[in-house]
């Protein structure tokens, strides 16, 4: 399975803000808010990951990211042109992605839980060996703003409608992904929708009419935000920010994740944090080494 991050996009939702600074690039209380949907990634194990960037910020990422190779990860970057979509961002990760399976996820989702990273792996395992899409519900009060799921009584989805004006649930799907090959192909098929975007919710349709999207609840022990507007930017750091003073442990952090998964050593961890130092994020890697 490879990753692909989408971090394009024009972020219309959080301007003044992001008139001049990408948004993926914005601080989530410490760190800048790719780091969390990309530490997910790196928590599922996977080491080939594309983010998807608009043209004008592909310098900033890759000084921030560069390869990837000092996370023991390998980082491509793929530009899209323009804001054309979610699906747009499968139909650009064709040649990366091969014949493998896809883990697809939106630069601005902050997911934290407890055992999530078992749970996704759960999910990951399946595609890998049983093929077709998952996707994951959350319940919202706003369901407006969301690709939304309906439920019938046995937990069978019965439809899914990206923004709907008269809602049929109040589950979200979140924006994380597992697809089999074959969203590359579906989102081919997709047509824009009245948003003018080739719509996720478009392919995992698709998934749906051909019996083979599954759908996980995340209930109230995860906390999801999707970090696009004042009020949900706002919320996320503070979320961030309260976890980590609380517990002493960290969301998102990318260098700690690559050491405990062993891809780099106590050197590199050491040789990273060094710049960092003055910092208490800085400081968080240096205690590990202790
Ligand atoms: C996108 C998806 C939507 C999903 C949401 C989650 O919306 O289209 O289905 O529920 O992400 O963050 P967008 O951010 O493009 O408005």
């Amino acid at each position: 399975m490879k990753a692909v991050i989408l971090a394009g996009g024009s972020g219309t939702r959080l301007y003044p803000v992001t008139l001049a600074i990408n948004k993926h690039l914005l601080p989530i209380f410490n760190k800048p808010m790719i780091y969390y949907p990309l530490s997910i990634a790196m928590l599922l194990g996977l080491r080939e990951i594309l983010l998807i960037v608009n043209p004008e910020d592909k310098a900033a990422f890759s000084k921030l990211l560069k390869d990837g190779s000092h996370l023991g990860i390998n980082i491509q970057y793929k530009i899209q042109e323009k804001p054309n979509g979610l699906a747009e961002g499968l139909i650009l990760a064709e040649d990366f992605i091969g014949r493998d399976s896809i883990f697809y996820m939106l630069g601005d989702n902050i997911l934290y839980g407890h055992n999530i990273v078992q749970l996704l792996n759960e999910a990951k395992k399946e595609i890998e060996d049983k093929g077709g899409a998952y996707i994951f519900g959350y319940y919202v009060k706003d369901p407006q703003r969301f690709g939304i799921i309906e439920f019938d009584n046995n937990g069978n989805v019965l439809s899914l409608e990206e923004k709907p004006q008269k809602p049929k649930s109040n589950y979200a799907a979140i924006g994380m992904y597992f697809f089999d090959n074959k969203a590359i192909e579906f989102a081919k098929m997709t047509k824009p929708s009245p948003r003018g975007e080739l719509e996720i919710t478009s392919v995992n349709d698709m998934y749906l009419k051909e019996g083979k999207l599954k759908v996980k609840l995340l209930g109230r022990g995860f906390a999801w935000f999707d970090a696009g507007t004042h009020d949900s930017f706002l919320e996320a750091g503070e979320f961030v920010a309260t976890i980590e003073k609380k517990t002493g442990l960290m969301i998102g952090c990318l260098e700690e994740i690559a050491y405990r998964n062993g891809w780099i050593s106590e050197e590199k961890l050491e040789e990273l944090a060094y710049p960092l130092r003055k910092t208490s994020y800085g400081k968080y890697l240096l205690d590990l080494i202790k």
